[in-house]
């Protein structure tokens, strides 16, 4: 049986109806950058969220780049995230002229250590930058107390988390930022480009909607140095059709995880995803770890099953950061993640059939792996 990494087509097929007028509205509006269904999208995943603001952007890393220059992120500050994530949460840190350093990650949520941050902390650390990896929280409760008795503010990348919970608290909303990416394979996935920041302080979302557009306050009015990232009226549209069905597409990938979790508990040779007791992970990724993953993917990709790498090279290790100075060992529990991790194919539209067929190929694929015994004589 094949089986797709992602199937966007199977995802908009039952909304299809939907998502055309929505265009078709923006098209007969003639708004489309910006506007007012920005401003509706904004409103309806601020609420989904449960934060008082929610700002618009071109994508997950604008998102991210405007939160930290609007809380004064800039040229010799150092900005404190983890390795394990996509090259975008580092270089927002970098755009703004800062410098990101690394604390390793918990080898069981793949998150942020809270045990190693006090210890990263330096007087030129401006802010914190947790990443929800894979769809799961970080463990916010110590890092916010770590950050506030140190005066930092947190900015959380919760690009793949949509609909994540913590202690029941939306991913988001308990730092002073949440970044969110709207790329067209996230949990929330828009038809191109978008992304978001939700906050709850007025005039951070106030700064950050003078930046996304051009510094200016007035039309043609600049009171700052800004950049062009709004988010394009299309793209809020079909947001806004496609927020409508978040949370039962968040609740399949959930019970695909599960049955993934039943089916391959027992295989001694995979280190099953973790959930962790304080929150609901949304699964974004179904990453498992496996010795010799290289050789595993190529055989499930010869069996016609699609599998990823998130992320087969840890920032530090990219030759972009090698001017960091932070060389191999350096993290080593993401380095050995990072060596380690298979994702499985999840989407909501993944059929049972899909998931025994995945799990029966990946465990066969790990028996012909295992070193045979040798025959006693
Ligand atoms: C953890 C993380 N941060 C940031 C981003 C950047 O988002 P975008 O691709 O929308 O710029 C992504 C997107 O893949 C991501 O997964």
């Amino acid at each position: 049986m094949k089986v797709p990494f992602l199937d966007l087509h199977a995802h908009h097929q039952p909304i299809r109806e939907q998502l055309d007028a929505a265009i078709r509205d923006v098209i007969d509006s003639g708004a489309f950058a910006g506007g007012p269904f920005v401003a509706k999208f904004e409103q309806e995943f601020a609420a989904y969220c449960g934060a008082a603001h929610a700002v618009g952007v071109g994508n997950g890393t604008d998102a991210l780049w405007f939160a930290l220059l609007a809380l004064g992120v800039g040229p010799n500050d150092e900005v404190i995230t983890v390795p394990s994530t996509f090259m975008a949460t580092a270089e927002a840190i970098s755009f703004c002229g800062a410098r990101p350093v690394f604390v390793d990650i918990d080898e069981a949520t793949y998150n942020l250590n809270p045990a190693l941050l006090e210890k990263a902390i330096t007087p030129r650390t401006k802010a914190i930058v947790p990443v929800h990896l894979f769809g799961q929280c970080a463990d916010m409760d110590p890092i916010l107390e770590i950050a506030a008795r140190n005066r930092l503010p947190v900015v959380e990348d919760a690009c793949q988390a949509h609909g994540a919970t913590y202690d029941g608290k939306k991913a988001g909303t308990m730092g002073a930022a949440g970044c969110f990416s709207f790329y067209p394979g996230k949990n929330l996935g828009a038809l191109g480009e978008a992304g978001a920041v939700v906050t709850n302080q007025a005039d951070l979302a106030a700064n950050m909607q003078v930046l996304r557009e051009h510094g200016q306050t007035r039309k043609y009015v600049h009171s700052h140095i800004g950049w062009n990232g709004r988010m394009d009226g299309i793209q809020a549209a079909a947001l806004s059709v496609k927020l409508r069905q978040l949370d039962v597409c968040n609740l399949r990938r959930r019970s695909h995880a599960l049955l993934y979790d039943q089916l391959l508990g027992e295989t001694s040779e995979v280190i099953l995803p973790a959930q962790a007791s304080y929150g609901q992970s949304v699964y974004h990724i179904y990453a498992v770890r496996v010795k010799d993953r290289d050789q595993v993917l190529q055989s499930m990709a010869g069996k016609g099953i699609s599998c990823g790498i998130h992320y087969p090279i840890p920032v530090h290790l990219q030759e972009a950061y090698r001017f960091l100075g932070r060389g191999r060992g350096s993290f080593p529990v993401a380095e050995r993640c990072a060596g380690e991790f298979l994702s499985l194919p999840m989407f909501p539209e993944l059929s049972r059939e899909q998931i025994h067929a995945v799990a029966a190929e990946l465990k066969l694929c790990l028996s012909a792996a295992k070193p045979q015994p040798a025959c006693v004589r």
